[in-house]
């Protein structure tokens, strides 16, 4: 067992957490009117759409789990079958996996779906439930002009059974389907996530590393670092992608806490994004500020107020025996560095100074980098 990561599995992409903060709104919502649609016996047919990372799988799961666990809602209680279709986008391996869900077995060979179907439907009858049906990833399939979401967003009528059908896509699929099928997903049944802000992506942060790390092992600005360098997309998948990987880096050197170059470091890893030719394009100046931002980043931590790092480019300055900058120019050369994706600038309230951050690449390494270049600085006195 590592020093930091005491529950790792809790940070694996398919571990379900048994709260969704930032969607228990929308699941609240969803499990009232599926209740109030079953418990009349009719199916409810639902599309998620939103980012990657954006909780559609996560929702669904828990949706489906929830329900389960009321037992009885109308004629029958309610199993859910999850299948993920990306890797299998025809009708007949999603038909295959239907099969495996009511407990019956056919050899994959020869059969058409409208016989796999039968079957299923025998399977159906020995097994009595509302199946609710979740094809995850499902552009795809609709793509490849399936059939069998028509026939399972009409089950009923196709005596297929009581099923309602669930489909999870980044984008709007409805548009996709034949007009028979749309109408019976109807105007509201649809949701769309919308991407996770910077403070959601923190909380989703804290409750993931509540659980998966040593109490101690992370401070709160290391979450507001990942949070920050994953709002863009607002992806709460990458996010904890790159706690982990940051757990992981701290653990192999060691160390019993997460520092904020370990994230820097997870972040280059799964996306490697900063190369020395970007280093090349850069004015004297912005190598120094960034030299100097490297180096405090190096022993600070995640950012670091405009002012700060004014004077700590005054003193590396000093260092190289060169004249201080103005005010202007430094602020120009912060905004040169912004436009080169190397930093980031947030200026905040009117009369409170800008936070500076860098979260490309490990500070030491890029302190590294341009030493190389600029020299590490000459003493003006032995
Ligand atoms: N609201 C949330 N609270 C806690 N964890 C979340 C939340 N939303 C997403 N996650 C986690 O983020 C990751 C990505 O979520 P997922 O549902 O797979 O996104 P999508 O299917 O939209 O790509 C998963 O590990 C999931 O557990
Ligand atoms: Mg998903």
């Amino acid at each position: 067992m590592g020093r930091i990561l005491l529950h790792e599995e809790t940070l694996d992409p398919n571990f379900l957490p048994s709260q969704l903060p930032f969607r228990t709104e929308e699941l609240d919502r969803l499990t009232r009117r599926y209740r109030e649609s079953l418990g009349r016996g009719v199916p409810f047919h639902l599309q998620i759409s939103g980012g990657i990372g954006s909780g559609k799988t996560a929702l669904a799961k828990r949706l489906g789990g929830d329900l389960e666990r009321l037992g009885r809602i109308g004629p029958a209680p309610l199993k859910m079958v999850y299948i993920n279709t990306w890797r299998r986008a025809s009708d007949r391996t999603v038909a295959l996996d239907l099969l495996r869900a009511v407990e019956v077995h056919l050899p994959d060979r020869g059969y058409s779906l409208s016989e796999m179907l039968d079957v299923f439907e025998q399977g159906v009858r020995r097994h009595p439930r509302h199946y609710l049906i979740v094809l995850d990833e499902a552009g795809a399939l609709v793509r490849q002009e399936t059939k069998l979401v028509y026939l399972l967003s009409r089950a009923a009528e196709v005596g297929l059974g009581s099923i309602s059908l669930v489909l999870i896509s980044p984008d709007d699929l409805l548009a996709l389907l034949d007009p028979a099928s749309r109408s019976s997903f109807g105007i509201t049944h649809r949701i769309a996530l919308p991407q996770y802000t910077r403070e959601q992506l923190t909380g989703i942060l804290e409750m993931r590393a509540g659980l998966a790390l040593r109490p101690g092992s992370f401070d709160r600005s290391v979450l507001t670092q990942i949070a920050r360098i994953a709002a863009p997309n607002g992806d709460a998948r990458f996010a904890l992608e790159v706690l982990g990987g940051a757990a992981h880096a701290a653990e192999s050197e060691g160390r019993d806490e997460i520092a904020s170059d370990d994230v820097r470091a997870a972040k280059g890893s799964i996306y490697p994004t900063v190369s020395e030719s970007q280093l090349e394009g850069l004015s004297t100046h912005a190598l120094t500020v960034l030299l100097a931002l490297a180096r405090s980043l190096r022993r600070r931590g995640s950012s670091i107020s405009s002012l700060t790092l004014r004077t700590a480019h005054a003193a590396l300055l000093d260092e190289f025996s060169e004249k201080a900058v103005s005010r202007t120019t430094f602020w120009r050369t912060l905004q040169e560095l912004d436009r080169s994706g190397l930093i980031s600038l947030e200026t905040g309230e009117s009369g409170t100074p800008a936070e500076v951050s860098m979260d490309e690449l490990p500070a030491s390494y890029l302190a590294t980098l341009i030493e190389e270049r600029v020299g590490h600085g000459r003493p003006k006195r032995r």
